[in-house]
Formats: structure tokens, sequence, C-alpha cells
């Protein structure tokens, strides 16, 4: 259902790999709610994945970009803004890699070269995004920037791995550069934290099953889906959410609040 939350607004959409993507549903639903915006992965990432289907869906264009290069970024935002006929009023990151999780090394045996690279990717990335965005000026005063995150940043999750500490940085990144995003240009920066979720990088997490199975067990409104992310991401987008600042927002259907479930006793019992 639309309900034209977004009319006339303009965007830029990082991280749509393939239909499971939380990106792609975003993009899918932003369109729906009336926005305009630019579609954006790495160059590997676009050879390897079906952007063009999802690009011809909602009539955008797309621009590659490693969002670790400072250059490609700003090559981004300045074709961006002439695609589309003027600054941004929103800007999903939507990225996230850590090489040790992928080749199965332990937290307690990285490889420091593939954790700076994780590190880079999954948080400076962001930093790089914003602070090009701000010295470029591109954000219309109310925009909106959101990144995604997991609770692995507050909570242990074995599993996660170096992850965890690059979530940390992301979110510390949201608070601190949304500081001066709010008072020079009126723009606000979120984060939301959202449930385990069967996409690529999620899946990549070793263990991701039973992981998704606990959290779901564990929320009283269950797992929060793709879909229902993107769903979220839009109100931020939105103007009803103009001072929504400098939060890390959990979208997990209560997870975080909770202590046990009883599904989760029961299950202990002998
Ligand atoms: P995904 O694998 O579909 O998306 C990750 C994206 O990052 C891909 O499109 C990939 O091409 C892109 N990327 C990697 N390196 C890049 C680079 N150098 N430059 C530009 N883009 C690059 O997976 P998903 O789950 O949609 O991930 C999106 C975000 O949601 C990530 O930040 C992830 O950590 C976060 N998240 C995911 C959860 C899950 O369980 N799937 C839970 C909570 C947060």
């Amino acid at each position: 259902m639309s309900y034209n939350l977004l009319k006339g607004k303009r965007g830029l959409i990082f991280g749509a790999l393939d239909e499971n993507s939380i990106a792609w549903k975003t993009a899918e639903r932003a369109h729906e709610e009336g926005a305009t915006f630019v579609l954006t992965n790495a160059p590997v990432a676009l050879r390897m994945g079906t952007i063009k289907t999802l690009a011809e869906k909602t009539n955008s264009e797309v621009i590659p970009a490693d969002a670790t290069n400072v250059e490609d970024l700003q090559d981004l935002i300045e074709k961006s803004q002439e695609i589309l006929g003027g600054k941004l009023d929103f800007v999903l990151h939507s990225i996230g890699m850590s090489i040790n999780v992928r080749k199965g090394k332990h937290y307690t045996d990285q490889n420091y070269n593939w954790t700076q690279k994780g590190l880079d990717v999954s948080a400076l990335s962001f930093h790089k995004l914003m602070q090009t965005l701000y010295k470029k000026d591109a954000m219309n005063e109310w925009g909106s920037i959101v990144a995604l995150t997991y609770m692995a940043a507050q909570r242990v999750f074995p599993d996660y791995n170096d992850m965890a500490d690059n979530k940390a940085y992301l979110e510390s990144v949201a608070r601190s550069f949304g500081y001066f995003f709010g008072k020079d240009k009126k723009v606000r920066v979120n984060t939301i934290s959202q449930s385990p979720t069967p996409t690529s990088a999620g899946q990549g997490v070793k263990g991701f099953t039973g992981f998704m199975n606990y959290a779901e067990k564990m929320s009283p409104l269950g797992n929060a889906t793709a879909l229902e992310c993107a769903d979220y991401t839009l109100t931020l987008f939105s103007d009803f959410t103009k001072k929504v600042t400098l939060q890390n927002l959990y979208h997990d259907g209560g997870f975080s609040n909770m202590g046990v479930s009883q599904e989760i006793v029961e299950a202990m019992e002998d």
C-alpha cells in the first residue's frame, strides 16, 4: 500500500545486491512512495548482482562506487545530484562485510589486514560518505541519513566476530557526525538496529539459522523482516520524523529489551 510518504524526495541508496537485500526492499518501497533515487554498489557487486532489474523496476540509474574510496564518493554524489535535478533528501548506507567472518577466522585469531578492510567497508565508509555529503553541501535541509546496524554493537554475539566492533564504530560515527549535520545543515542522522535477516551478508555469519531462530523465539513480535525494515527506514526519510536524530533505533520485534521468553524457558527445561 502506498501513502505517497516520499513524494518529491530525492535520494541515494547503497547496498542493493539481490532481492533479499534490505536496500533492495527499501528501494522498491521508496519508489512506491513517490521518491526518485540513484542506486549504487561496489563495482564488483554490480558485476555479480542483478541490480539492473531493480533499476528498471524503480526507474533509477545505477552508479558504481566503492564506498571506501572518497574519489568514487565525490563523483557519485555530484552525478546523483545532476541526475536527480537537485540536492538529496535521503541517503541509505546499507553496507557491511567482514573478511574474517567470510573466511572463518575466529575473533581471537584475526588477520588484521582483513580486520582493517572490514572496518573500512562497514564503518569508516559511513564517515567518508557523510564527510563527502557535508563538504559538497549535497543534502537538503531536513534531509535524513540512515545506516543499518546490529545489536552485537552493545551485547556479545560470539560468532558476529569483528563485525560487532565495526557496528560499534558505525553507531558512534552516526552520533558524532550527526551533531555537525544537525547544527550546520539541519540534517538528521540515525542508525537502525535490525533483527537477524536472511540476506547475503546475514547468512555469512556462522550459525546464522540458530541465531535467527533464537531471536524469533525471544522477541514478542517475532523477528523484523527486510521489508518491514524498509518500511521503518522510509518513516525516517519522511517528514514525520524531523526531530529524530543521533539515535540508534531498535527494529527487532522487542528483542533488545527481553531477558528471557516463555518459549526459551520451556526449551531449557528437562
Ligand atoms: P547484503 O549482503 O544484501 O548487503 C550488503 C551490501 O554491502 C552488498 O550490496 C554489498 O555489495 C555492499 N558492499 C560491500 N562492500 C562494499 C563497498 N566496498 N562499497 C559499496 N558497497 C559495498 O546484506 P544486508 O543484510 O541487506 O546488509 C545491509 C546492512 O544491514 C549491512 O550494514 C548489514 O550489516 C546490516 N544488517 C544486517 C542484518 C542481517 O541479519 N542481514 C542484521 C542487522 C544489520
